[in-house]
């Protein structure tokens, strides 16, 4: 993808979480969910590509018996609409039939890729599922639908950085920062 004419530094995008704001989330997200877990175990799967980051720091904060996999659906994009025309591009790799689930999100926003997973998962009989998003976009929501553990509840403001991306770009950053001039999507 041909990077933007437009494109900003990060450096000049103002931080919204610092990297260790998010880091303190993190660990009390994942203190959290081994609480709630006690003495079972654990799958997360991690929506690729933007999770990836938040699943790493996540699973490592996380003290019960864990193992990961990833989904990954079709990408931010004209396409999805409030009918909710997601696509899965990659499936699970190991069976979740009977396991304890959380799905691993870095932004909850219109919702549409949440529900539509949510609907496929359930279809594998998993034992439980949840679901652990990194940023909540409330007022962006078109279907109703709610993360059981969120790190930050943020307006509509599109950010980069831990995983989440403008046009590929960013996902490397360690602080979560608002991309200027982009008045809709994450
Ligand atoms: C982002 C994010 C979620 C989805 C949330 O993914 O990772 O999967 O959008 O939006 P929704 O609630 O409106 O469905 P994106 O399509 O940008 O792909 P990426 O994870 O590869 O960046």
């Amino acid at each position: 993808m041909p990077t933007p004419p437009d494109f900003v530094p990060a450096s000049q995008c103002e931080i919204l979480f610092s990297e260790q704001q998010i880091a303190e989330r993190v660990t009390a997200i994942g203190e959290e969910i081994s609480a709630d877990y006690k003495d079972q175990s654990i799958v997360l799967v991690g929506v690729l590509k933007g999770a990836a980051i938040f699943l790493a720091d996540l699973a490592r904060s996380i003290d019960v018996d864990n193992t990961f996999d990833f989904v990954a659906v079709s990408s931010y994009g004209k396409e999805k609409t409030s009918s909710g025309a997601v696509k899965l591009i990659k499936d699970l790799d190991v069976p979740i039939e009977g396991k304890h689930v959380i799905v691993v999100e870095d932004i909850l926003d219109t919702g549409l890729t949440l529900s539509y997973l949510r609907k496929l998962l359930l279809q594998h009989k998993p034992a439980s599922l949840k679901i652990a998003t990194c940023l909540d976009k409330p007022e962006r929501r078109l279907v109703p639908i709610e993360a059981d553990y969120v790190g930050f509840k943020i307006p509509n403001h599109f950010v980069i950085g831990y995983g989440m991306d403008y046009a590929e770009k960013y996902r490397n950053v360690r602080d979560i920062r608002l991309y200027p001039e982009i008045p809709t999507g994450h």
